[in-house]
């Protein structure tokens, strides 16, 4: 473990503005768990991050957008899927600092009612003022970066999922605050499991967990690509990350990577991730997201790997608004 004073001070070098209400809350699922058995599930309420509905983003958005600021950038653009929570938050974030935001958004995912398309995320793009390109596909979407760069050349790029090294510095400050509420809360997870696609949010865990002194294993639930593929870049993002703070590479056997929720795609419901969202708002009150928690607690849920005796840390990364969007897959269910 590193000291409390020294992590604070490698954090502070790198340019960051305030977005978010830190700490975000570590809470008990105890009626979860009275109807379904099982571990202690804590969540990790990162859906509750403060920012126009919240959700994981908004930690990486405070470096990525101090770097934009501090390198004079003129405005922002960034990618996603339509209903992409990174880029909803990346509107809010760059109203919040005053900057003109692009989003460029995929119609990748093979949905095209009227609620995917124009309520949930994408509606509030809209209502945060942020400039939308909707395009067919990724090849699509770089040459439309390319064109806005041409005509401002200004634009601080930001990456999909906001998952660059400096992104992931976000993580890497919520793996130290998850470490300092686990200690007060003298819990020791058998695992901390959470949603990934683009992988900064695994990456920054698995080494703020262990700067912070609590190098629980990190699973890695894939919702985007295959497992290899996520495994691979949680491991680039971890290593590039941990070697701008100075950090030793964290220990790699931490991480398993699971991808047997993928179901059918990114973006595609399944009925486990079905029912992992009811289940949790019938027990707790606390509303998954489609396209990623489902899926990550859907796993858990699943899990014989995890005792019923052990803690267990699931991380909400947030991404609820998605709900609106699915309302067709969601609105019959009783
Ligand atoms: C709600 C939610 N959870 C999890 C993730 C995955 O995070 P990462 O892209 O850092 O793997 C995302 C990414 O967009 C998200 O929106």
């Amino acid at each position: 473990m590193i000291a409390l004073s020294d992590i604070e001070t490698t954090l502070a070098a790198f340019p960051r503005v305030a977005l978010g209400h830190w700490p975000t809350p570590l809470e008990p699922t105890d009626r979860l768990r009275a109807e379904r058995g099982g571990p202690r599930i804590w969540l990790k309420r990162d859906d509750c991050s403060g920012l126009a509905f919240g959700g994981d983003k908004t930690r990486k958005l405070e470096f990525l957008l101090g770097e934009a600021l501090t390198e004079g950038a003129t405005g922002v653009m960034t990618f996603g899927a339509l209903q992409s929570n990174h880029c909803r938050q990346t509107a809010a974030a760059s109203a919040r600092v005053g900057l003109p935001c692009h989003l460029i958004l995929t119609t990748q995912v093979e949905r095209d009612d009227a609620h995917y398309v124009g309520s949930g995320n994408r509606l509030l793009d809209d209502v945060l003022g942020a400039t939308v390109h909707v395009v067919a596909d990724n090849d699509a979407a770089l040459v439309r970066c390319g064109e806005l760069l041409d005509a401002d050349p200004g634009l601080a790029v930001i990456g999909p999922g906001g998952s660059s090294p400096v992104g992931t510095l976000g993580y890497v400050a919520a793996g130290i605050e998850l470490a300092a509420q686990l200690r007060d809360a003298a819990v020791d997870p058998a695992a901390v499991v959470v949603a990934s696609s683009t992988g900064g949010t695994a990456a920054g865990l698995l080494v703020g967990l262990e700067m912070g002194g609590a190098p629980a294993p990190v699973r890695a639930v894939a919702v985007y690509a295959d497992a290899a593929t996520t495994r691979a870049t949680i491991e680039y993002l971890a290593a590039e990350t941990a070697s701008l703070v100075s950090a030793p590479a964290p220990n790699l056997a931490r991480l398993t990577v699971d991808d047997s929720m993928l179901g059918a795609g990114y973006g595609i419901e399944t009925d486990a991730s079905h029912a992992a969202v009811d289940v949790l708002a019938r027990t707790e009150g606390v509303l998954l997201d489609p396209v990623y928690t489902a899926k990550a607690f859907a796993f858990l849920l699943a899990s014989s790997e995890i005792d019923t005796d052990d803690d267990v840390v699931f991380v909400h990364t947030g991404g609820q608004t998605g709900l609106f969007a699915y309302a067709d897959a969601f609105a019959s269910t009783s």
